[in-house]
């Protein structure tokens, strides 16, 4: 059964519980992996023989200066010193959240706002940290950061704000006017404001149009990304952190020294193989998702008395709204152990801070596999139905 969220990684233990009655795996969210030769056949014929020729030697500690320089062509004026990479995204969270508020004496002098849901790891790496306040999005402000509540929440010891768009579980990407005012107000009060970005390449523009990365928008606007998302590349573990303070990437770089020496060479040449191949790869990653979704929708007339679909706004997952008796959170462990389909409830956002949305499900997009996995979740729907 599900328990308490505080000091658990809820997501982790039911992916540990479940997973291995899984024959159809809509849990995902990230994308179709690529194979090595996949990825080789993409390269840069100099590319192709510095992976040929490379050694396991350490490498640069902040992360290949190639890699990082690949990185920094993304923002607008970033350079390759502007940019720490780390072993995956959450290592850089962990990082960054280290390197704002420790060492100091806990809760003393130290406080932080975390918008909700978020990654429970993000949320537990914080609440180790200093005293954090939760403020959860509300759907019905599309899931966009409430400037007056978190101005209200704001203390003279408030040192960041930390949140997730594109987010998940519910999709919303942030809007631009509300981007702008979230900035204006963090500058006026000297706060660092850092968002885990992960699902940025997978986000269905909405008609109010794409907030820019913080890294390019704020001086202390902290962007968060890496290649396990809409890449389809978490095995290579590459994350990174975009930030214009240098002295915070020190300090970052100071934490990830006493975690790792330095990035696996092999996945620092596959990094930025993948990067400078970042429009094929990632065209390639949402033609997958745009075609699930297209099937998810059409399948789902089938079965509208179960999960109402959002509107999608991400092609990494979509979230649904569950419609039976028991909770959602019931439903899915019936549907995973009767039938082999593998779906998270939302409640494994769950929060010790604030109320999150418990009675949705998010099904994954990102894979070739989920067009099955849907076909799946049809029938099991359907022998419900006959059995009720
Ligand atoms: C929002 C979010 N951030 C970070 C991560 C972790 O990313 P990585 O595997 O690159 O550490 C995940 C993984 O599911 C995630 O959903």
């Amino acid at each position: 059964m599900i328990g308490a969220a505080t000091d658990r990684f809820l997501l982790g233990e039911f992916l540990a519980q479940w997973g291995p009655f899984a024959r159809h795996d809509l849990s995902s969210s990230d994308s179709e992996t690529l194979s090595l030769a996949g990825l080789l056949q993409v390269a840069s014929a100099e590319n192709a023989a510095r992976w040929n020729a490379h050694g396991f030697a350490y490498t640069d500690p902040r992360g290949h200066l190639r890699l990082r320089t690949a990185i920094a062509a993304r923002h607008d004026h970033l350079a390759a010193d502007q940019i720490l990479c780390c072993c995956g995204a959450q290592e850089a969270i962990y990082c960054v959240l280290q390197a704002i508020l420790g060492p100091h004496d806990f809760a003393r002098d130290q406080h932080a706002l975390l918008l909700l849901p978020i990654y429970q790891p993000s949320e537990l790496a914080l609440q180790r940290l200093c005293e954090v306040t939760g403020i959860e999005l509300q759907e019905a402000d599309g899931w966009q950061p409430d400037i007056d509540r978190i101005e209200a929440a704001i203390r003279p010891e408030t040192r960041l704000i930390l949140m997730n768009y594109p987010n998940s579980p519910t999709g919303a990407s942030l809007d631009p006017d509300r981007l702008d005012a979230l900035v204006s107000l963090c500058r006026r009060h000297g706060l660092w404001l850092i968002n885990d970005e992960i699902y940025r390449q997978t986000e269905i523009v909405q008609p109010g149009g794409r907030a820019p990365m913080l890294a390019d928008c704020y001086e202390r606007g902290v962007s968060i990304n890496g290649l396990s998302k809409g890449f389809g590349l978490p095995g290579l573990r590459v994350g990174w952190i975009a930030c214009h303070d240098r002295a915070l990437l020190h300090h970052a770089l100071i934490v990830k020294s006493s975690l790792s020496s330095c990035l696996a060479a092999s996945s620092e040449i596959l990094a930025e193989i993948a990067l400078h191949a970042e429009p094929r790869i990632i065209a390639t990653q949402r033609a997958i998702g745009l075609a699930n979704l297209h099937y998810l929708r059409e399948c789902s007339m089938g079965f509208t008395d179960l999960l109402e679909l959002d509107q999608p706004r991400n092609l990494a997952f979509i979230s649904c709204r569950y419609l039976g008796d028991d909770s959602a959170a019931s439903f899915a462990t019936r549907l995973v152990r009767d039938a082999g389909v593998l779906v998270l409830p939302t409640i494994l956002w769950r929060s010790s801070l604030a109320p999150v949305i418990q009675d949705c499900v998010r099904l994954g997009l990102g894979h070739t596999r989920c067009r099955t996995a849907i076909e799946a979740l049809a029938e099991a729907w359907n022998a419900i139905r006959i059995a009720a």
